[in-house]
C-alpha cells in the first residue's frame, strides 16, 4: 500500500461520516466517457456545440435532434457499476458514509447498493410525460427512432438537469446539509468546472479532505491532499 493509499485509509479509519462528491469520472472506469477529457463525450465533432444540445431550449426547438445526441452519448445500456462505486456502498453500509452526492446521471450508484444519494443532474433512469406526468423507463425513451411520446401525445422528457435548468431544491439541501455534516469530504472523478455543484464543496468544514482525480482540476488548490489516478483502482485498495 502506497503513502497516498495508507494516508487516505488513516483518514476514514478515524471519520465515521464521510461524504463522497463525485463526477464522471468516477464511471469512465464503467466505459462510460466523461465530458471534458481528451477522449470526453465534449471534445466529439457536432453540428452544434454539445453543451448547447444538452440545454433546455435546445431540447424545445430540436427535440429530435436532442433525443440522437441523448441517446448515443448520454444513455450507457449494460453500464455496470465498477469497484469506486462499490466501495462507497460498502463504506454506508458499514455505517463511515452518510451520503454519495454524484453530478452523474447513470445511477450505478444506487446499481452498486448505495441508498443515500443526491444525484444533483438527475438521472437517465427516470423519465416523465410533460403532459400527464406519466413515467416511462430508459429503455423506452432511448429505444424510439422518433421523439418519445405518451400515449396522452405528450413528450417525454429525462429527468435530467439540462443547461439553463435549476437543480432540484429538495436534492441540493439535503447534499449541503449532508456535506455540512461531514467529518470527512472526498472530492473525486470531476473537473470542478460546472456550477453550481462545483460550489458545493465550500461547504465542508470538517478536517479530513482529499481530491481523488486523473488530471489536475480548478480547484487544486483548495486541497491540502491530491491522489492523481483512477478512483475505482485507488478506492478498491481500502478497507471499509
Ligand atoms: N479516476 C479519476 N478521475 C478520472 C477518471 C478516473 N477513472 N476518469 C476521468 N477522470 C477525471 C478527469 O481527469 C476529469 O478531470 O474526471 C474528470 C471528469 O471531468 P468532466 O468530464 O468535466 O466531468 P464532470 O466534472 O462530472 O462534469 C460536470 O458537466 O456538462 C456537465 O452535466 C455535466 O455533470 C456534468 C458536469
Amino acid at each position: 500500500m502506497n503513502n497516498n493509499i495508507e494516508k487516505l485509509q488513516k483518514m476514514i479509519d478515524e471519520s465515521e461520516k464521510i461524504v463522497f462528491f463525485g463526477g464522471a469520472g468516477v464511471s469512465t472506469e464503467s466505459g462510460i466517457p466523461d465530458f471534458r477529457s481528451a477522449d470526453g463525450i465534449y471534445m466529439m465533432d457536432y453540428k452544434y456545440p454539445p453543451e448547447k444540445i444538452i440545454s433546455h431550449s435546445f431540447f424545445v426547438e430540436h427535440t429530435k435532434e436532442f433525443y440522437e445526441f441523448y441517446s448515443k452519448h448520454l444513455y450507457a445500456p449494460g453500464a455496470k457499476p465498477n469497484a469506486a462505486h462499490y466501495k462507497l456502498a460498502e463504506l454506508e453500509k458499514v455505517g463511515k458514509l452518510s451520503a454519495v452526492i454524484t453530478q452523474n446521471i447513470d445511477g450505478l450508484h444506487t446499481a452498486a447498493g448505495s441508498r443515500n444519494v443526491y444525484e444533483l443532474h438527475g438521472s437517465t433512469l427516470r423519465n416523465y410525460c410533460m403532459k400527464c406526468g406519466k413515467s416511462f423507463d430508459v429503455e423506452y425513451v432511448c429505444g424510439c427512432n422518433d421523439i418519445p411520446r405518451c400515449s396522452c401525445g405528450g413528450i417525454i422528457k429525462p429527468d435530467v438537469v439540462l443547461y439553463e435548468e435549476s437543480l432540484n431544491d429538495t436534492t441540493v439541501n439535503g447534499a449541503l446539509k449532508a456535506i455540512e455534516n461531514a467529518d470527512m469530504l472526498i472530492v473525486a472523478g470531476t473537473s470542478l468546472t460546472v456550477y453550481p455543484a462545483a460550489g458545493f464543496i465550500r461547504y465542508f468544514k470538517g478536517k479530513n479532505v482529499v481530491l481523488i482525480n486523473r488530471d489536475a482540476t480548478e480547484m487544486d488548490e483548495r486541497f491540502g491532499f491530491i491522489i492523481h489516478g483512477k478512483v475505482g483502482e485507488i478506492l478498491s485498495q481500502i478497507k471499509a
